[in-house]
């Protein structure tokens, strides 16, 4: 979508995996879905300096709204215990510290955790995201007809633009659709866009979103670029599913992805380990490259070391091995920089890019043999010589 936003893949935080559709706050009253969780993880990502590498957004997902619309009005409110100050007041709380707030909407008639939804009423909840001074609007596909997604969301980038405030527009679209995806249409509408399941606390749905990505259905990286991202879903980084090799190969498949970098982690207790992944910068810096090219695969050894390639600003070459063999030792690829398509004849300068490391000067038909960690990733910048 063509609106200003998103020149490189949003960053943020986004509540949904960690936090889920908790709504009892007398049990759980630091976990549970309520201002109050979003204004401890902007204070955290002030504190933990996460602003200055490029996280900005602060997102609320499902089950924030009270059960019915004002039978007034027709607007959503917020459920009134849980966000006792409103949405509004959520939204200036976020500027005043540099940060900016995101809601969550669906446009069939309910939302996934069964809240209002905004068929019918996309105007008016248009203008009310904009009269609260919200940043992002994730819409959702729940409780649809799933071959309603070519108009549903159009409408409501329709009424979005309308309202004159800008707001990045987060699609669940093509996600439900059956049929072919009209993906001219999609990056048409939508900033960022979900076409594959929801992101879990495991490796193996993280892997299983790297396959779809790699396999590249309908050829869909080839929409992603300035004003659009396809979107793999949140991060599971410094949760509980992913071991520390795990959690690198996440984040750097995401950055070869350029997709939207989106946590979804307790910023009060994560790890340094883990926080100081969030905080790669080289590794950011592929992700936000200013081309925006979505990496593709080259081959994959069946359950052992896959190719990825993303090409940079810069004439460089972001390389990621990924290594889905869980032997207990690093399995070794055999391999010239030829072979991986980088064919300048003066050769290049090899850097790994989590932690900085010179690995020196390859010609392109030299022998390259690299050593990738047993469910982990070995991430490279080649620079052209
Ligand atoms: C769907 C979406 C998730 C989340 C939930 C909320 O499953 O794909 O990202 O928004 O709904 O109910």
């Amino acid at each position: 979508l063509d609106n200003g936003l998103a020149r490189t893949p949003p960053m943020g935080w986004l509540s949904w995996e960690r936090f889920r559709c908790e709504t009892d706050c007398t049990t759980f009253p630091d976990s549970c879905i309520s201002e109050k969780l979003y204004m401890a993880m902007a204070d955290k990502m002030v504190e933990l300096n996460l602003k200055a590498y490029g996280y900005e957004y602060v997102n609320i997902d499902d089950c924030w709204p009270a059960k019915e619309r004002d039978p007034e009005t027709g607007k959503l409110v917020a459920d009134p215990d849980r966000f006792p100050s409103g949405i509004s007041a959520l939204a200036d709380y976020m500027h005043a510290r540099g940060l900016k707030l995101g809601i969550y909407e669906d446009f069939g008639v309910q939302t996934c955790a069964k809240y209002p939804g905004s068929e019918f009423y996309m105007e008016i909840d248009a203008n009310t995201f904009a009269e609260w001074k919200v940043d992002m609007v994730k819409f959702d596909g729940c409780n649809s007809d799933p071959n309603d997604s070519p108009y549903g969301y159009p409408t409501m980038q329709f009424y979005m633009n309308k309202t004159g405030h800008p707001m990045l527009y987060s699609c669940e679209w093509p996600l439900y659709e059956s049929k072919k995806h009209d993906y001219p249409l999609i990056r048409k509408t939508c900033n960022m866009w979900r076409n594959y399941g929801d992101v879990t606390d495991s490796w193996e749905s993280v892997t299983s979103i790297i396959h779809y990505f790699g396999n590249n259905p309908q050829n869909f990286s080839t929409f992603t670029g300035p004003g659009g991202w396809a979107d793999p879903d949140m991060l599971v980084v410094g949760d509980f599913g992913l071991s520390y090799y795990q959690q690198k190969a996440q984040f750097g498949m995401w950055a070869m992805f350029a997709a939207p970098i989106f946590m979804s982690v307790d910023l009060r207790t994560i790890t340094q380990e883990a926080l100081a992944i969030l905080k790669s910068k080289d590794v950011i810096a592929i992700n936000q490259d200013p081309l925006g090219i979505q990496a593709l695969r080259l081959y994959a050894v069946p359950n052992s070391i896959s190719v990825w390639v993303k090409p940079l600003v810069d004439n460089s070459t972001a390389i990621a091995f990924l290594n889905e063999n869980n032997e207990g030792r690093p399995t070794q690829l055999k391999t010239t920089l030829s072979d991986i398509g980088l064919k300048n004849s003066n050769g290049y300068n090899i850097t790994e890019l989590f932690d900085g490391k010179a690995m020196g000067m390859y010609k392109p038909t030299s022998p390259f043999d690299v050593l990738v960690d047993p469910t982990g990733i070995l991430l490279l910048k080649a620079v052209p010589m």
